[in-house]
């Protein structure tokens, strides 16, 4: 009894690591400009976690928020060549670029119009709405986007619980690609957005994943995530697009 009770309480071993995936395309790691990594030797920590999980390029997306990150393409690229002098003298061999996680309040129409989003890969622009209020016309941005030339990718769509899984479907019909934080997959965020995470790759809404890292929690939570069973089902048996990044 005892003894079954110990076996069940064991984690289940880890048999697969993100290397199919390549590219990790959203994450906090670099050093001091958002709530992400706050030093470069914390941002060296979650890379080093990174890179033992498989991960071979890092696409570090800091916050653009008007009301509480203020970060420009300036401030943005200043952090990533710090960070890059840094991996340099501790000759640490990874690829590292910079885009951003555009939040979705009254500066981000303005900016897709002045062609000032931070992109990834082929033009690809992640965004995030708020965690509590439904944001009002986001179709209309949308559609403002893939005019201007961008892929919007929308960051965590189960984390949003004002919005149902039809409601995601049509973002996808307006041309946005879906990225899953595969934390959500481990219960970090709580018993729903878990949920909703698993209802999402059910319906093979998803088309990125990726971790979301701000900090060590993050990371042990990534590498946790590659405990469970839709993982594996997303890194064997789903077509997923982060590799077009590399
Ligand atoms: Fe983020």
């Amino acid at each position: 009894m005892f003894n079954f009770l110990k076996k069940s309480a064991q984690k289940k071993e880890i048999t697969f690591n993100y290397e199919s995936i390549m590219v990790d395309m959203h994450s906090h790691v670099l050093p001091g400009i958002d709530d992400g990594a706050q030093t470069t030797q914390e941002s060296i920590a979650l890379i080093r976690k990174m890179m033992g999980l498989g991960i071979k390029k890092i696409i570090a997306t800091p916050h653009i928020m008007a009301d509480y990150y203020k970060n420009t393409p300036e401030t943005i690229n200043n952090a990533l060549e710090i960070l890059k002098a840094e991996l340099i003298s501790k000759e640490i061999n990874i690829v590292v670029e910079a885009a951003a996680e555009h939040y979705f309040d009254e500066t981000f129409e303005p900016r897709i119009e002045d062609r000032k989003l931070m992109i990834m890969g082929d033009n690809y622009a992640l965004f995030e709405f708020s965690f509590i209020n439904k944001p009002p016309n986001a179709t209309k941005a949308l559609g403002k986007m893939n005019d201007m030339g961008y892929k919007p990718i929308l960051a965590h769509p189960e984390r949003y619980p004002y919005m149902d899984i039809e409601q995601l479907r049509s973002l996808k019909e307006h041309g946005c690609s879906l990225q899953l934080n595969t934390i959500s997959l481990t219960g970090y965020y709580g018993k729903e957005v878990k949920k909703r995470a698993e209802n999402l790759i059910n319906n093979e809404l998803i088309d990125f994943i990726s971790s979301d890292m701000h900090h060590l929690r993050h990371a042990e939570a990534f590498e946790n995530a590659l405990r469970t069973p839709y993982l594996e089902k997303l890194l064997f048996d789903y077509p997923l697009k982060n590799s077009l990044l590399m």
